[in-house]
């Protein structure tokens, strides 16, 4: 008997995409260690991308050139270049072969006072040298425990929204509630869900391409509880802290995702 397999149509075309926030931590051995285990153990069906510290992106770069996993930084300048010590810009990115950056982690937002219109300048810097942001939005407890779950999160949409203009279709969106970043809670896959229909539906406002973005879920995810939360139909993948430091765990996740 010949069993077909029909292609899945719509937003079940979405490829899954699984990406590692290695935040501040690694060395050059570690690193070495942990890509190479990964690099034993892929490819996943699911697209995969590490987030490294800034000086060991090259590292990584060379490290998995050939490969099919993908590099990416945590954050990047809104400025092309000049006089902004420290900063790193997606023009530098880009140069490296850079595919991802994350902008607007909840971390940088907390710590380094990012605001939601510099969070999507940086984006819209992101795109103009051909990366792809991953843009993180998310409530605190507080805002969660007032009810501003959903008012939140569509504000700090809409400005990356309006910044970019119909590019947003460009680029994956990261719902990562911050009372579940490294906490070991994790938002269970119902209220991820609620949240990542909301934005979908704000996305579908925006651009017809809605349907093909990838909404990434983030906070806590572990091996035992992806599975569930990458079976919600707006959940596209995952944004992966604490566990995308360990090679078994971080695979485990990417399996869970294919
Ligand atoms: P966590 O972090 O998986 O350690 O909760 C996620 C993130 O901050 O991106």
């Amino acid at each position: 008997m010949v069993i077909r397999v029909t292609e899945p149509k719509g937003q079940d075309m979405r490829r899954k995409l699984v990406v590692g926030n290695w935040k501040m931590n690694g060395s050059r051995a570690a690193n070495a260690e942990l890509l190479a285990a990964l690099k034993a153990t892929g490819p996943w069906i699911a697209e995969v991308a590490l987030c490294a510290p800034m000086p060991y992106l090259a590292d990584v770069a060379l490290s998995l050139q050939g490969d099919a996993m993908a590099w990416g930084a945590q954050d990047c300048s809104a400025f092309d270049s000049g006089a902004y010590t420290g900063e790193v810009s997606a023009a530098m990115l880009a140069e490296f072969g850079c595919r991802y950056v994350l902008n607007g982690h909840s971390e940088r937002r907390a710590m380094h006072a990012e605001g939601d219109q510099l969070v999507a300048d940086k984006a819209k810097a992101a795109l103009a040298h051909r990366l792809t942001p991953i843009v993180c939005v998310g409530e605190t407890l507080a805002e969660r425990e007032a009810g501003q779950t959903d008012a939140v999160v569509k504000r700090q949409l809409s400005a990356v929204i309006h910044t970019l203009g119909h590019c947003i279709s460009q680029i994956v969106v990261a719902y990562e509630p911050v009372w579940a970043i490294g906490t070991g809670k994790t938002a269970s896959p119902e209220q991820a869900q609620a949240v990542h229909a909301l934005l979908r539906a704000q996305l579908k406002a925006a651009t017809e391409h809605a349907g093909d973005m990838k909404i990434l879920y983030g906070g806590s995810v572990k091996a035992d509880n992806a599975a569930a939360l990458f079976a919600q139909a707006d959940i596209d993948g995952g944004l992966i802290g604490g566990a995308s430091l360990k090679a078994a765990d971080f695979a485990a996740i990417c399996r869970a995702a294919g």
